[in-house]
Formats: C-alpha cells, structure tokens, sequence
C-alpha cells in the first residue's frame, strides 16, 4: 500500500450554479475524493459567472452545504468588475481570465481589459488564464509588465511548453500546468499510452473528443513529456457535460478527469514515465504553493499500486456519466481517502457527506 498525500486539482468546473443537471458542488466533490483529490479549485464559468460579490457570496453559501471536500471558488474577469474583483481576492482562489474561446461567456478579447485586471489585481495569487499560442505569449508579457504572477491553465502546444521554459529560465514569474488528456490523448481522441484500449485507437466519436483547448498532435503530447520538468502542475480541467450533451448536434467541450487522474498518472508510473515524486510535486506542494493554500492536517490517500483494472465511468462519481478513457487498462487504485482525521472515502463508497468540506479561504 502506497500513502499519498491528499491531492490539489487546481481548476475544475463544478457547474454550480445554472448547470447542475451536469455537476454540482456535492457530486462534484464526490468525485473529487473517489480521484483522491482533497482540495478543488472551481472555476467561475457558470451560470451566472462568479465575477463580483453578490455572486461569489451565492455560490460559497451553496458549497458551504453541499461540499464533500475543500475548496475554493475562483473569480472571473469580466469587462468592467477589475475593480471588484481585486477586492474579493483574499476571499477567492484566484482570478481566471478567459482569452480565447471555450464554454461559458467569460471572454475578453481587448486587450485593454486584460490590463485593467493585471493592474489591479493584487498578486498575492496569480492570474489564471485560458490563454493558447500567441494570446499565451502576449498574456505572459503584460504580466511581466505589471510585475503580477500568472499561471498557464492548460497548456497543449510544443510551442507554449517552450515558451514557457525560456520564460522561467529568465526569471519570469510564470506557472503552468497540465491536463492528462494532453498527456494521454492526441487529436480525435487517439491513445497515446500502451493502458488505451484497442476499441479506441481510432479516437472518440463526434462530440465526445471536444476539449478547450483541442486535442494537439503526437509532436506537441511528445514534447510536454519531453519539458515535464517545467510544468508546475497537473490538473484535470474536470469539465462534465452529459453523455446526451457530447452526442449531440452541438456537442459542448470538456472531459470529466478527477477519477481517472490518479490511475492515469499512477500507471505511467509503472511505466517509468513518471515518478511518484513527480506526482507530489505537480498535484500537491507546487499548488499549494502557487495557490498559497493550508496544509491540511490528518489527510492521506491509501493507493493499491498493484490493482490491475479496466477504468469504468459507470463506477464513477460524476453526474456526467461518461469518460473519454473508458475500458483503459490502467494500474493503481485509491483505495481510502483521510481527510482531517475522518474516513472520506472507501473501496468505491463516499463516506464524507456534504458540507465536510471546507472554504479554504474562509
Ligand atoms: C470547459 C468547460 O466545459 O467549462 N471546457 C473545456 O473544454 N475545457 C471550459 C474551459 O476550461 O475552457
Ligand atoms: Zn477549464
């Protein structure tokens, strides 16, 4: 048995409110501790988005009941609430800015807005963005220019991954991080590890292989594997849209990801891929550090590294119903999560009920 400590998943999307028929606050918690996650950081792209002080007060009285484990909501940058915003930055996770386009409303596309948010916002956490390609580059500068850290959410690109490093190596406060489907998965769904099952090597149908950002090729999943040393963090980008949703005509992007992290990640170990180390590095100190979060006291994940199984989404904790790594053999399984002293979760069952969790920011 291999002890972990309680994992950090710094961006999820828990659709509270306005989409709960896909996620809420308690099941996606649920899923939370069933992936070994004992920390979520919730992103702001609901309906309505959580951009000022009415709507953040609404939706952390919400989790405040229904939370399973802890967490912190992050804020969005709108066009007119930098102001605001700053303000509420000691209660919030961080700041997200969306600079390229995804699901949800939250977009700003002049840049003038963005610099509104990098002037004002305090730094004591960084601004978060959904930035791709150039729009990364041109964010990275203008944080560089207000002397603010910025991390990189999901970064996909041989391109970004490069960027990045020749950033850090000349002292620029940048953090990145990254999702396993850009480390497992490349355009159309393809598997690019031995655990993918034979009846996907010819991808994902349809809508079920949409994700912001895309799926990249062999070449760019090869070079965020080659540049491991400089992602700071791995993070799900857990983004539950129902079966029906990703089916549809006008399938919605984003993959759920918490319960399949610690398996993915944990076979690669096996695999000599990864380290352990690693794990601990990229889903717990660096993000508590980026992050500036507590410790969280009496809080380990139990991990059988030996289980041999094929991962099931009809096992899973998620309201959405599905996963873009069903029937993947994997190896290595959470067994038991403890958080703070209390039994969260065991062999398959959430043993922490709602409202366990707590605002870290609180
Ligand atoms: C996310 C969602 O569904 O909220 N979708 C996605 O494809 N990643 C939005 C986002 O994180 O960009
Ligand atoms: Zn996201």
């Amino acid at each position: 048995m291999l002890k972990l400590p309680g994992l950090i998943d710094p961006h999820v999307h828990l659709r509270e409110p306005g989409a709960t028929h896909k996620e809420d606050y308690d099941s996606g918690t649920a899923s939370a501790l069933a992936g070994g996650v004992t920390t979520v950081l919730a992103m702001p792209n609901t309906k309505p988005p959580i951009f000022d002080e009415v709507t953040l007060g609404e939706v952390l009285a919400t989790a405040k009941t229904k939370a399973r484990c802890d967490y912190a909501q992050y804020l969005g940058a709108g066009p007119d609430n930098a102001a605001e915003v700053a303000r509420l930055a000691p209660t919030a996770a961080a700041l997200k800015m969306y600079l390229d386009s995804t699901f949800g409303e939250l977009r700003l596309d002049d840049m003038t807005l963005w610099m509104e948010h990098f002037r004002l916002w305090p730094g004591k956490t960084p601004i978060v963005t959904h930035s791709e390609s150039r729009s990364m580059a041109a964010a990275i500068w203008m944080a560089q220019m207000f002397d603010k850290p910025i991390h990189i959410a999901h970064i996909s690109l041989r391109e970004e991954i490069l960027l990045i490093k020749e950033a850090k190596r000349r002292g620029i406060k940048v953090t990145c991080e990254v999702c396993p489907h850009h480390l497992f998965l490349a355009e159309n769904g393809i598997p690019l590890a031995p655990a993918g099952c034979f009846c996907c090597s010819d991808g994902l149908p349809g809508g079920r292989a949409e994700v912001r950002p895309r799926l990249a090729a062999k070449a760019d999943v090869d070079a965020l594997w080659e540049n491991m040393a400089y992602i700071d963090c791995f993070a799900t980008d857990h983004a539950p849209h129902t079966l029906g949703e990703k089916d549809s005509e006008n399938p919605p992007p984003g993959f759920p990801g918490m319960e399949t992290l610690l398996p993915l990640l944990l076979t690669a170990v096996s695999e000599s891929r990864l380290t352990i180390d690693d794990i601990i590095q990229k889903s717990v100190i660096n993000p508590r550090k980026i992050f500036k979060l507590p410790e969280q006291p009496e809080t380990w994940v139990e991990v059988d590294e030996d289980a041999r199984y094929e991962i099931r989404a009809s096992e899973m904790h998620s309201r959405c119903g599905w996963t873009p790594f069903e029937g993947w053999q994997v190896k290595g399984r959470v067994t038991r999560v403890v958080l703070r002293g209390q039994e969260a979760y065991r062999d398959g069952k959430i043993l922490a009920g709602p409202g366990f969790g707590q605002n870290v920011r609180a």
